[in-house]
Parts: C-alpha cells; sequence; structure tokens
C-alpha cells in the first residue's frame, strides 16, 4: 500500500476545470516532486489533499484511509503537513510565537499568554536550531528574509509531528544558497523516516532531491518516473513547450 493515494480526482473551478480525473500515489519514505506548468493543476492537488479544497470526484487515502471529506486540521492531525505556495506566517508574531501557533487549540490568545509546556518550548528550540533560526527568536517574523520564512514555516509544520509533508514551491522567491539549506533539511528529515511530496519549478533541486517525479498538465498526470527519465520524455517537453 503507497502512503498517499489519490484515485480519479477532480475539481471544477466556475468555468476552470483545474484537476480532471487525477490519479497518483506516494510511496513511504520517499521524496516525490511533482512538476507542470503553471496552472496545470499542483496547488489544487495540494489543497484536495490536505483538506484546503472538496474534490468533485475521486478520492484521496491516506494509508488506506479515506481522507477526502476531512478538515485541514484533522488531516494535520492524522500526520499529513504542508507548506503553502504563498509563506503563512504571522509577521507581527515573534520566530518562537509562530512556532507555537499550529499546536495551540485556544488560538492566537493561547500563544500569547505564553501558556506552553516545557517539552513544547524544548521542542520549538530543537526545531529552531535545526532550521538554523535559533538566534532570531525573538525578531518578529515580518523580519526575516524570504529564504528564512520558508525555513520557519517548515519549522511550524515539524511541530505537528507529521509522516508526510507536502512543499509548494520551497524554493519560490529564495535564493540558491537557501535552497540548497532548505534541499539538505529534506534529505536529513526523509532519512529520519519523514515522507515528502514537493511541488517546485528548480528543475536541479528536483532531479537532485527526488526519487521519483510525477507530472501534471492540464490537472491530470501525463508522466511518472525516475527523474532523468520524465527528463527526456518528450510528452513533458511538449506540455512545457505549448504553455
Ligand atoms: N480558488 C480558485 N478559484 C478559481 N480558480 C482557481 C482556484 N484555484 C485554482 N484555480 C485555477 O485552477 C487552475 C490550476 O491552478 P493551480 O492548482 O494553482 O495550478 P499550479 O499550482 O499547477 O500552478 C488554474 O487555472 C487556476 O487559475
Ligand atoms: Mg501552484
Amino acid at each position: 500500500m503507497s502512503m498517499l493515494e489519490v484515485e480519479g480526482v477532480s475539481k471544477r473551478f466556475g468555468g476552470i476545470q483545474a484537476l480532471q480525473g487525477c490519479s497518483l500515489s506516494v510511496e513511504h519514505g520517499s521524496v516525490t516532486g511533482l512538476i507542470g506548468p503553471n496552472g496545470s493543476g499542483k496547488t489544487t492537488l495540494f489543497n484536495v489533499v490536505t483538506g484546503y479544497a472538496r474534490p468533485d470526484a475521486g478520492t484521496v487515502r491516506f494509508e488506506g484511509t479515506a481522507i477526502d471529506n476531512l478538515p485541514p486540521d484533522r488531516i494535520l492531525a492524522l500526520g499529513i503537513g504542508r507548506t503553502f505556495q504563498m509563506v503563512r506566517i504571522f509577521p507581527r508574531l515573534t520566530v518562537l510565537e509562530n512556532m507555537h501557533v499550529p499546536v495551540r487549540r485556544q488560538g492566537l490568545a493561547g500563544v500569547l499568554s505564553g501558556a506552553s509546556t516545557h517539552e513544547e518550548r524544548a521542542r520549538v528550540l530543537d526545531l529552531l536550531r535545526f532550521v538554523g533560526l535559533e538566534r532570531l527568536k525573538n525578531e518578529p517574523a515580518g523580519n526575516l528574509s524570504f529564504g528564512q520564512r520558508r525555513l520557519l514555516e517548515i519549522a511550524c509544520v515539524l511541530m505537528a509531528g507529521p509522516r508526510v509533508i507536502l512543499l509548494d514551491e520551497p524554493g519560490g522567491g529564495v535564493n540558491p544558497t537557501m535552497l540548497r539549506a532548505i534541499a539538505g533539511h529534506i534529505r536529513e528529515l526523509n532519512g529520519q523516516g519523514i515522507t515528502f511530496f514537493v511541488v517546485e519549478h528548480n528543475m536541479g533541486f528536483v532531479m537532485e532531491l527526488c526519487h521519483r517525479v510525477i507530472v501534471m498538465h492540464r490537472g491530470s498526470v501525463i508522466a511518472q518516473g525516475d527523474p532523468e527519465a520524465v527528463r527526456r520524455d518528450p510528452a513533458v517537453l511538449e506540455a512545457y513547450l505549448g504553455e
């Protein structure tokens, strides 16, 4: 059984068919890439998998259990974490405060009152150290560079203890040095057993990091396989040249 199984998923927005009978799977322990021209449905697929969009048809299974009717917080609690193409952090909260947001049920008031357990605070510091943001812990997150915000978002997701993480363009707006750092973190976390499903336009990043690559075009999967084979696939070249 695959970790994540998407079967025949369709999603329409008004006149736009964003997903059309999309089927794919992500294997346990893999780093799986998801590529395709702009508008091919990658973010919509991530939204469906993580509960931010309801599919019109089809199913999504996590370890064999259908999850396509669950809300985002339930899906996160099951072990599926994600980051967003447009980074979602709270710019006026400090780096530390941002780290407490995902685990705080009582909402922002709880974060600001500092009501966290000793273990939780230790874990926050461990994760900030891991992504290299510990010395910035008391800075408002709005002062961070774009790349540092992406690292903070990854650290926030890790607070929930996910078993698979979906990253939507982690390299977007990030300089090459920072992108290499992000790739290093992904590799290390993958070595610890976390599965990754990653949308990224930087081909060097995808080729180096991914065990398997899935290609979408107009809402459906048009190719999949090892990175080299996918890169040479004429259908893939045609999809990119045609857009
Ligand atoms: N909430 C939405 N409302 C209307 N159209 C949307 C919405 N989300 C995505 N789309 C449309 O669906 C198509 C696929 O978008 P998206 O999933 O963001 O593609 P990708 O991430 O591959 O660039 C695009 O044509 C986009 O404009
Ligand atoms: Mg997108």
